[in-house]
């Protein structure tokens, strides 16, 4: 007997849809097929598509930011959050801040997830503090025990690596086997510009857009690939937002360069007119990056389903529209003290579907690669995770394609207590969520136990290697560079 038969579904299966049933066993996918056993449990999925759950490899939860902030999110509230919008794996940040050992923050984050994580979890390291005992000892540690990503920033004063330091970072990447994800923002453009703009009395949030110029993005991508190339080690750059940089990573990729990208809700939903609200309504829509113009929204789509962007996130980042978050200073908070980002843990994957595959920009093997696949791959979850295949971990989600829904904030389940997205209509819902073979969403109910999510100790990254297209070489890697970046000696 099967502990769960979901019955006539449209089931995604590995690149096949599959009019039939999943049946489940010990919390794993036990049977793919047509009139399976009787499950202790059954669920009708008639009408339904059976989809892997969703899994978001950048979210912010119980994390203090660069800026000092701490977000209005915990595990409980951010995985119940994720869970209602289909999603059942999260990968969000152990963030190191600088004089931080790595050891204390991982167990830090480590106890404070697991007392209160609903769904499966794993992290990324924030490194700020790449000094010699980070690099030679705690970070090649961790990165064996399972935590086999990293993030680094290019700016903000409290977290930002110098150039040196990230070729530090990557080098050691590459002898690890650890994927690098990097915020590219040059830090000196947007230090210059926001310095000159408050000068000028221009506090307003939609200045965040200006200081935070999209040319500030894609420089820093360029360096950011450049070193990559240098070291020849994948840089995975995450949250990219505009128009040139989506082009500059699709021309490195012909290069051969091995680059991948990420991009998130903001970047395809909302634009930097969204900052430019009545009085501190715009504080809302403040993220780094910002939002560009309707020409990025177009280019993200682009990359999203040509595949040159390979993941998309929420960045899930939920500061409070109060003194906590978003307006430390009230009205006269200006654009540089309030906290950057928002929430999107929840409308992630509503949103994609509706907007996404719905409404015919994509199909429905794109939406669960950009969903759950892609992101089980390059982080080292598959084959457990992100995808419904017999032996996998039996985390699903059922969309119901009819239904409607009208956001409002009180519709979700984060803390931010706004979402940047009200008002808007999405059609399809993910109606009930299962984790490990738990139903635990169904009915609008939560029918999961806090702490009952599980900590995953993650493989190497699986990144795709890209060949360069046409005339083009790959660039050579002597053994005078191999022995500088520590893989073998000179000859
Ligand atoms: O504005 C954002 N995205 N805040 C979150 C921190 C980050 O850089 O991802
Ligand atoms: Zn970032
Ligand atoms: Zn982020």
């Amino acid at each position: 007997m099967l502990d769960l038969t979901i019955r006539r579904g449209r089931v995604v299966s590995e690149g096949r849809v599959i009019e039939g049933d999943v049946g489940v066993r010990d919390g794993r996918i036990a049977e793919i097929g047509r009139n399976l056993a009787a499950g202790r449990h059954e669920i009708d999925a008639a009408g339904r598509w059976v989809l892997p759950g969703g899994i978001d490899s950048h979210c912010h939860v119980e994390q203090r930011s660069g800026m000092g902030m701490m977000c209005a999110d915990d595990f409980y509230s951010a995985t119940v959050s994720a869970a209602f919008g289909g999603t059942t794996t999260i990968l969000p940040f152990a963030a190191q801040h600088r004089g931080m050992s790595v050891p204390k923050v991982l167990e830090d984050y480590s106890r404070r997830a697991a007392e209160k994580a609903v769904i499966d979890y794993g992290f990324h390291l924030i490194l700020a503090n790449p000094d010699d005992r980070t690099l030679q000892e705690d970070l090649p540690r961790a990165i064996r025990d399972g935590i086999t990503s990293l993030k680094v920033y290019m700016t903000y004063e409290q977290m930002r690596l110098e150039d040196a330091q990230l070729l530090n970072v990557l080098a050691l990447a590459r002898r690890e086997r650890a994927l690098v994800m990097v915020h590219a923002e040059n830090h000196d453009m947007i230090k210059w510009l926001t310095h000159r703009l408050l000068e000028r009395g221009h506090k307003a949030p939609k200045f965040h857009g200006m200081a935070h110029d999209t040319l500030a993005e894609t420089e820093a991508a360029f360096r950011a690939i450049a070193m990559s190339r240098l070291i020849d080690v994948p840089v995975l750059l995450v949250h990219v937002a505009g128009c040139e940089t989506v082009e500059l990573i699709r021309q490195a990729q012909q290069l051969g360069a091995n680059v991948l990208a990420e991009s998130c809700p903001q970047y395809l939903f909302l634009t930097a007119q969204d900052m430019d609200r009545p009085g501190m309504e715009g504080a809302k829509f403040c993220c780094s990056p910002p939002a560009r113009d309707g020409q990025s929204q177009e280019a993200v789509w682009r990359g999203l389903i040509d595949g040159t962007l390979m993941t998309y996130s929420s960045d899930h980042a939920p500061y409070r529209f109060d003194e906590t978050g978003k307006l430390p200073k009230g009205d006269a908070t200006t654009f540089k003290e309030m906290a950057n980002g928002m929430p999107g843990i929840e409308l992630r994957l509503p949103l994609l579907f509706s907007e996404g595959f719905l409404a015919g920009r994509m199909d429905i093997h794109q939406f669960v690669a950009l969903a759950a696949t892609n992101h089980a791959r390059l982080y080292g979850l598959a084959p457990r995770k992100g995808t419904i295949a017999v032996g996998a971990d039996a985390d699903l989600a059922l969309w119901n394609p009819e239904r409607r829904v009208t956001v409002t904030p009180d519709l979700l389940h984060d803390n931010a207590g706004y979402t940047p997205y009200e008002g808007r209509t999405i059609q399809g819902w993910p109606e009930v969520v299962i984790s490990r073979g738990r139903v635990i969403v169904e009915n609008g109910k939560l029918h999961a136990e806090r702490g009952s999510g599980q900590y995953l100790r993650r493989g190497a990254p699986d990144v795709p290697l890209r060949e360069p297209s046409g005339e083009r070489s790959r660039r050579p890697f002597g053994s005078v560079l191999r022995a500088l970046v520590g893989i073998e000696e000179a000859r």
